[in-house]
């Protein structure tokens, strides 16, 4: 697997820095809206890529929170280019109703938008109280950067990256760094 890794991006030490004060942005946002009115916390990751930065998210945010997961296809298999978002149903456990609660969609990488995009249409049908997205990674392309995200992490070049929970195949995501690959990886599949 390392053999594979042409270089670092972002390395795992940037990223927990940079994680305190997002965390902290996030939990002041929350404890505002929270505060003198109505609502719980709910915090919605996007399976598979956004467990990682939300399990190293949520252990800084000193909050009552609930988490609720969603599905969302857009790169399978060994694509390198968005293929349209869907949800994938039976993976996804979204409540029906969402009007007492506060959002935060949690999600890897920021490209297309078509995840978040459709994301929010999805939560915003249930009425939730606010509704905000956060991401670890917003590529530095139209698409992306017109994107209103609330919450991001760190803006990348527009390259293909995996690790710390990013895929390629469905492989790499456990890699602690944010890398990129050899071109031979992908001349193999
Ligand atoms: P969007 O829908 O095009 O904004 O892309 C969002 C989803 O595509 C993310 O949740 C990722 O799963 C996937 N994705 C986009 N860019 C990359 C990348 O550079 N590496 C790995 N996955 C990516
Ligand atoms: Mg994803």
């Amino acid at each position: 697997m390392q053999d594979d890794i042409d270089h670092v991006l972002i390395d795992r030490h940037a990223i927990s820095r940079r994680l305190d004060e997002l965390a902290q942005a996030i939990a002041v946002d929350l404890k505002a809206e929270t505060k003198d009115g109505p609502g719980e916390i709910t915090l919605v990751p996007i399976l598979t890529g956004g467990i990682i930065f939300l399990a190293d998210l949520i252990r800084r945010l000193p909050i009552p929170m609930q988490i609720r997961v969603m599905s969302v296809t857009s790169y399978p298999g060994t694509a390198t280019s968005s293929r349209g978002a869907s949800i994938e149903a039976e993976l996804t456990k979204l409540p029906d109703d969402l009007s007492n609660n506060h959002v935060v969609v949690i999600d890897d990488i920021l490209d297309s938008g078509n995840t978040l995009r459709l994301v929010k249409e999805v939560i915003q049908k249930r009425n939730p109280i606010s509704l905000r997205t956060c991401v670890l990674l917003r590529k530095k392309i139209p698409s992306a950067m017109e994107f209103d995200v609330d919450y991001f992490a760190f803006d990348i070049p527009d390259e293909f990256v995996v690790g710390y929970g990013l895929d390629y195949n469905d492989y790499y995501r456990n890699l602690p760094d944010i890398v990129t690959l050899k071109k031979h990886v992908y001349a193999q599949t």
